[in-house]
């Protein structure tokens, strides 16, 4: 299958080489084509590299690794024409460090990230995931050895499904809890300064959470 990654960070980086490595065409998609094609170079041939645009017309499947603050901006470089139709798994978060640790969040409560990108790409499918997990768990949560939950959202039930489908199939994640439409990515999303908390005094440690019913 032919997926877009946009975003060249930890976990840009870390997605498309798992996707690569599951024998998939990957374009990772940066602001400057050079900064892409970098990490192309460590990766075997069906990896390529461009800019936001390059990598969203390639995509079947785009996942969102941007800055959070500057997803919509990025998304926006990558072309609504590009995009449109698409399953889009976002897995920004909207931190906001200028006040220090932890972070506060640039848009919550009311509103979110997830429907932010959702109101300004309104034929994109939009489903929320993986942001709530740090980076060395996205493509192995067996990591951990208890039994741990992921959450998505999003307004499309197929995109859900085949989100679903590359979190479990392909990534290997045993338990993925659909929270709903894509308003639930508010609570996804104030997760965040929480997560900061227990990571920064479990010295970053990789956890995860689980509901117990
Ligand atoms: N780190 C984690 O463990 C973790 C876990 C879950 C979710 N997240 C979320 O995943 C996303 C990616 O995190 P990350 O740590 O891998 O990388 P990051 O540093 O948050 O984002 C890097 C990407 O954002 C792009 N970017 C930065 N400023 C931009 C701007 N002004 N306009 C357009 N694009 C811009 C960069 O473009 P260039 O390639 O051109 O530099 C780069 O591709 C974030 O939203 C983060 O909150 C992170």
């Amino acid at each position: 299958m032919k997926i877009a990654v946009l975003g060249t960070g930890d976990v840009g980086a870390n997605i498309a080489a798992k996707l690569v490595t599951l024998g998939h065409e990957v374009k990772m998609g940066s602001r400057t084509p050079e900064k892409a094609n970098a990490w192309v170079k460590t990766q075997s041939k069906s990896a390529s590299g461009g800019t936001f645009a390059d990598a969203a017309a390639f995509g079947e499947v785009i996942f969102n690794c941007t800055l959070g603050s500057a997803s919509v901006e990025a998304l926006k470089e990558a072309g609504a024409e590009n995009l449109g139709g698409k399953v889009l798994i976002d897995v920004s978060n909207p931190l906001d460090f200028s006040k220090g640790m932890p972070p506060s969040l640039t848009v919550s409560n009311t509103d979110s990230l997830g429907e932010q990108i959702q109101r300004a790409f309104p034929s994109v499918k939009v489903v929320k995931a993986l942001n709530m997990v740090g980076h060395d768990l996205h493509v192995n949560p067996g990591l951990l050895k208890g039994e741990h939950d992921l959450f998505i959202c999003g307004d499309d039930d197929a995109a859900k499904a085949k989100t679903t489908e590359i979190l479990t199939r392909w990534f290997g994640w045993k338990s993925v809890i659909d929270l709903g439409g894509i308003s639930a990515s508010r609570g996804m999303e104030m997760y965040l300064p929480l997560w900061v908390t227990i990571a920064m005094r479990n010295n970053f440690t990789p956890f995860n959470i689980k509901v117990v019913k």
